[in-house]
């Protein structure tokens, strides 16, 4: 039994560290199997969303482009947003494009590449509600979970409450149902939203903060993050970023 007991300890043990030691799939690995696997949320338009059952966007369209331009097919992993930094450790995909704004915190566990589009964190509220981030005193701010907007908002000085939300368009209905004052997100996805819904009496206010936006990979893993730049590099060069760019945006997006 004493001994029995001192196997199976030594067992779980092994595939512990099997499973720890679970590598991160490097660039020869990815090109010999001949598909990216690329995870994004699906929520977030312009930049990720689905058009009927198809996966679309500014994002969706910029990775494809780069995993092209690098020889290889593409394969789709739809996953929550606030997952995402969580299962890149656990190698369900090899990288993630879905808004990642830079920050130190996120840098910790993983990296980020050079940033396909700089965009900044905006309030939107209704046409009489808190249009500045002055006017949030006292009020009730909606934003997603596992965002810079949180992070932000929650550094409001004298904000009554911060409400998270699974998915950004969750944070928007919350605001039209009045159980929110005020929403804090992108300012293209705002921007958006209320040329969609001219109707829904919302309209966006100060702009709270800039950031960067990169795709996201597991750390250690420089020959990959390399050929990412890389493909990024190329279609910025070659006009397919600027094209998508106006498409989305009618605007250059990237970062000066
Ligand atoms: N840019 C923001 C951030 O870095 C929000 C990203 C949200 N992305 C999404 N696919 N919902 O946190």
């Amino acid at each position: 039994m004493h001994t029995f007991a001192k196997w199976l300890g030594v067992a779980s043990m092994a595939s512990l560290l099997a499973i720890s030691a679970a590598q991160a799939r490097d660039w020869n690995t990815i090109k010999t199997s001949g598909t990216m696997v690329v995870a994004t949320e699906g929520a977030f338009a312009p930049f990720n969303y689905y058009e009927g059952t198809k996966l679309t966007g500014f994002e969706v369209d910029i990775a494809e482009a780069i995993v092209k331009q690098l020889g290889l097919k593409m394969e789709w992993k739809v996953v929550p947003f606030d997952a995402q930094i969580a299962s890149l450790g656990q190698d369900r995909f090899d990288f993630a494009i879905a808004s990642h704004g830079y920050t130190e915190e996120r840098a910790k566990a993983v990296d980020f590449t050079d940033p396909h589009y700089c965009t900044g964190g905006q309030i939107a509220a209704r046409k009489d509600g808190p249009l500045t981030v002055a006017a949030l005193k006292g009020k009730t701010v909606g934003v997603q979970i596992g965002t810079s907007y949180l992070d932000n908002a929650k550094k409001i000085p004298g904000v009554k409450s911060v409400k998270t939300y699974k998915a950004d368009p969750e944070a928007y209905a919350a605001l039209k149902a009045r159980k929110t004052d005020a929403w804090i997100s992108d300012r293209w996805l705002i921007h958006e939203t209320l040329q969609k819904n001219p109707e829904a009496g919302i309209v966006a206010g100060e702009h709270v903060f800039v950031e960067r936006v990169s795709m996201i990979l597991r750390k250690n893993n420089p020959e990959l993050k390399e050929q990412l730049n890389r493909g990024l590099a190329e279609i910025m060069k070659n006009g397919t970023y600027q094209a998508l760019s106006q498409k989305y945006f009618k605007t250059d997006a990237s970062c000066k």
